[in-house]
């Protein structure tokens, strides 16, 4: 199969089968100016006047050149299922010594997070569109994520559609490996059966420790979140640091 043809692919239900196509530009400007009141970052640097912030792989059967996806190489942080990027948006804006990337298969939500991000001009935010577990096993570069954020993932709630949940015991090694030494993974749902499953998983592999998910990253909320809140539906939360070796 081709990259197009695989960009051209559903992964999973719910994903509209055409894809139009997005403009890529790898073209930041440093010196590019930014409105005052655009929530734009302070710092120069971060400017953007790139025309998308959606990156499209030269190829889907390689890991990714992470050069080519940033113009400045920091430590990476991903988000596995963005949605519309409400988390990342807010933490990206506050990290910018950070680099990250939103890996999200619909391709409007992917737009909305776009629109986000080119309007307050950050050039340490890149999107892929992109089924996630695919994504984490065959693109992304071994050892080359600090942290990995996974936020609310799709419950699949009835038995029969658990084998379509996206952290299950494979994920976890997949996790490991992408995760470089002492890297972490900060998992969040509103499922508390989702969540046992996270917790049995992850608590199986002994790559993983628990650690404490820190008040600052806690403090930053996502749409369900705030969503679920509003219900009265707490989030459940966790979070696991990889092993040094
Ligand atoms: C419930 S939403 C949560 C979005 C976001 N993390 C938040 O908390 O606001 C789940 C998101 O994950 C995306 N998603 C689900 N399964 C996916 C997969 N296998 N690969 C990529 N994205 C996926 C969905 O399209 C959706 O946008």
């Amino acid at each position: 199969m081709t990259g197009e043809q695989i960009n051209n692919q559903s992964f999973a239900s719910g994903c509209p089968s055409g894809v139009e196509p997005v403009r890529l530009s790898t073209e930041f400007d440093p010196q590019a100016s930014v409105p005052a009141d655009s929530g734009a970052p302070a710092r120069p640097e971060l400017r953007s006047r790139a025309s998308t912030l959606i990156y499209r792989p030269v190829t889907y059967i390689e890991r990714l050149n992470l050069r080519q996806l940033f113009s400045s190489q920091r430590t990476l942080e991903v988000e596995l299922g963005s949605g519309d990027g409400s988390f990342l948006a807010q933490y990206a804006r506050l990290n910018p010594d950070l680099n990250f990337l939103a890996v999200e298969r619909l391709l409007g939500r992917l737009r909305k997070l776009d629109r986000k991000g080119l309007r307050a001009g950050l050039t340490n935010l890149r999107l892929i569109r992109i089924e996630a577990s695919y994504f984490a096993e065959y693109l992304l570069p071994r050892e080359s994520v600090r942290a990995l954020h996974i936020y609310f993932p799709d419950p699949w709630p009835k038995r029969r559609h658990h084998k379509n949940r996206l952290i299950n015991t494979p994920f976890t090694e997949v996790t490991r490996q992408v995760l470089e030494p002492n890297g972490k993974v900060y998992l969040r749902t509103d499922n508390a059966d989702y969540f046992a499953q996270m917790t049995d998983v992850f608590q199986s592999n002994s790559a993983f420790r628990i650690i404490d998910t820190p008040p600052l990253l806690s403090g930053i909320k996502t749409d369900f979140e705030r969503d679920f809140e509003a219900k009265g539906v707490p989030t459940l939360r966790a979070a696991y640091q990889r092993a040094e070796g």
